[in-house]
């Protein structure tokens, strides 16, 4: 299927490892022009070299950046320097790193901003800053998608920062997909399950810490909470983030689409 996104422009955010980098990979294949960005410039720049070597595409089709997403300066920045190399922007990836596991006791109020800060305002101003230049596309191809978690439809019980914060996320994009459907952008949320990422390994071993339960064995409590009975590779999730980017996906805005093998166990 030809998912109508060569020679578009998408900006992800937190593209250094993980989901954000396999989304990029996956763009890059169908040919469209990625700006990717993270906090630490060798961790960007060997992503964008990892990229050109995993796609064969030519190094210019990819602007490795450096922003931290809770700042909305560099947030501005970082867009305007995609636009001038690329032309245009057409696809927006809202994505940060997750926040730190912890229940109630364990959390202070500043701690909390930071989540706050990290994982919601983030999403907001990545929005709110990309949306002038959205609308310049949108005769063409508007796409925000934004990550949260499984967490946002069925609370993880370590992670109280995570389960608040993604909630928020959907509240947000829910409201602005309202808003934004008379102009021709659509806004959808994924919302990964267990992935295995550095992300996931750096929770297993939280949680290994916190309790003495093995790693394989954390990692195994995942799998068989699933349907699939397994944990889902970045690719999985990154297939199904570019479906929702894509021209292909030019009837489905609103949406909270859960990547997760069949792990949250509601009806809807
Ligand atoms: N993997 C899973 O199973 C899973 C499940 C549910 C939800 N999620 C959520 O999905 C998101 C992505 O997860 P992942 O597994 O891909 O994580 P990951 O492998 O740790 O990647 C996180 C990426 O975000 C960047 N980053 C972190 N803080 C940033 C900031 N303030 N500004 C800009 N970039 C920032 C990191 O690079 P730098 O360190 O260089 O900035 C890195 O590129 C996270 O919010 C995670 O909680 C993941």
């Amino acid at each position: 299927m030809d998912l109508g996104i060569s020679g578009k422009t998408a900006f992800i955010a937190g593209a250094s490892s993980g989901l954000g980098r396999a989304i990029a990979k996956e763009l890059l294949l169908e040919g469209s022009h990625v700006a990717i960005c993270s906090r630490r410039e060798d961790r960007i720049q060997e992503a964008a070299t990892w990229l050109q070597q995993q796609t064969g595409c030519p190094a210019s089709n990819i602007l490795a950046l450096v922003c931290d997403v809770t700042d909305e300066n560099a947030i501005k920045n970082a867009f305007e320097q995609t636009v001038t190399r690329f032309g245009a922007l057409h696809m927006l990836v809202t994505n940060a790193g997750g926040p730190p596991t912890g229940q109630i006791d364990d959390l202070d109020a500043s701690t909390w901003r930071s989540a706050i800060e990290l994982n919601l305002m983030s999403t907001i101003n990545l929005a709110r800053l990309a949306i002038p230049h959205l609308r310049k596309s949108a005769h063409d191809l508007a796409r925000i998608l934004m990550i949260t978690s499984l967490a946002a439809k069925q609370p993880v019980p370590s992670l109280y920062l995570s389960n608040v914060s993604r909630a928020g996320v959907q509240g947000f994009a829910k409201s602005l997909s309202e808003q934004l459907g008379a102009e021709n952008i659509t806004v959808n949320t994924i919302l990964p399950g267990y992935t295995k990422t550095d992300r996931l390994s750096h929770l297993s071993e939280s949680i290994n810490e916190q309790t003495g339960r093995s790693i394989e064995d954390i990692e195994a409590g995942w799998a068989a909470n699933s349907a699939l009975k397994r944990i889902g590779t970045e690719e999985e999730f990154a297939s199904a983030a570019a479906f929702l980017l894509s021209k292909k996906a030019s009837f489905i805005t609103g949406v909270a689409l859960v990547v997760d093998g069949g792990a949250v166990k509601s009806l809807l």
